[in-house]
């Protein structure tokens, strides 16, 4: 009787201005009708796929602005909207784990659903990976180029926490987002079909791990590395010992 009444409710909501507005008539229509559904998990896989493509979207559409900024050498503007963009790519790891309360079992009846369909045919992440190129092409021409600089001066031999710096930083916390979101991905993936499975594609799962160790910015990351053998150059790759050295001194 419940689910009667609110199902009736949640397939024929009323519509006010809010509602037109936001067109939600379409927006709840983008699911399954209910009484489809291949089992109780099968709107949550939905609606999660649905949500993270909007995040994405939204995702890509600030980043437009970021590389318009950029080009511009609008630093508090892409530092702004770049703090908007990760908290999206926060949001988005956050919410793939509302997946892992649906059992194994679940999901194969779900996966069914799926034809050959795969994650890697997302419109909103085959569009997303292509932005960084993008967005390291003008960071090297206006912030680098453009300013005689260098990434290791930026960061080591003139740091001075400049604008340079900030949005470098910026670019790299999107980076490891990115990593982030394709490691929690594969432990979805674990805890749903197993990693030693195959993906609708036939192809092993288990190359999705090459993906997640993907670095878009490898200039960004390289610059540790480096800071930390040209800086450990004093004293090589293992320090003699604090207490050891203190017990010197003292005789
Ligand atoms: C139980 C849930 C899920 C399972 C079992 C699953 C499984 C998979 C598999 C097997 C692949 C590899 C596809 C291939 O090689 O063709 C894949 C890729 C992908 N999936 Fe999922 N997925 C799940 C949920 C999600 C969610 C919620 C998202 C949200 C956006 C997502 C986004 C992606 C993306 C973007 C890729 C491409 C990843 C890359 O290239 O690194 N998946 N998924």
């Amino acid at each position: 009787m419940y689910r009667q009444k609110y199902a009736s409710m949640l397939e024929n909501p009323e519509i006010l201005d809010y509602g037109a507005y936001l067109q939600c008539d379409t927006l709840l229509q983008c699911q399954k009708p209910l009484k489809s559904l291949c089992n109780q998990d099968e709107l949550q896989f939905q609606i999660v796929h649905q949500v993270e493509e909007l995040w994405m979207k939204l995702m890509i559409y600030t980043l437009i602005d970021v590389l318009e900024f950029m080009e511009k050498q609008h630093s508090h503007r892409v530092i702004t909207l770049m703090k908007r963009v990760h908290m999206i790519q926060k949001m988005m790891i956050e919410q793939m784990d509302l997946l892992e309360t649906m059992s194994p079992k679940e999901y194969q009846e779900i996966r069914l659903q799926l034809g050959n369909g795969s994650g890697q045919e997302s419109p909103g992440f085959r569009t997303l990976v292509k932005m960084p190129k993008d967005m390291w092409d003008i960071f090297s021409e206006q912030y680098l180029k453009g300013r005689n600089k260098s990434v290791e001066a930026i960061y080591d031999s003139e740091y001075e926490h400049d604008d340079a710096y900030t949005v470098a930083e910026a670019l790299i916390e999107f980076d490891e987002l990115l990593q982030k979101f394709r490691w929690q991905h594969l432990f979805l993936i674990q805890r749903s079909i197993g990693i030693g499975s195959h993906s609708l594609k036939g192809r092993p799962v288990d190359l999705l791990k090459s993906g997640a160790k993907y670095q878009f910015f490898p200039e960004l990351w390289e610059i540790r590395n480096n800071m930390t053998d040209s800086w450990g150059q004093s004293y090589g790759k293992v320090r003699e010992s604090i207490l050891e050295k203190a017990s010197q001194s003292e005789q």
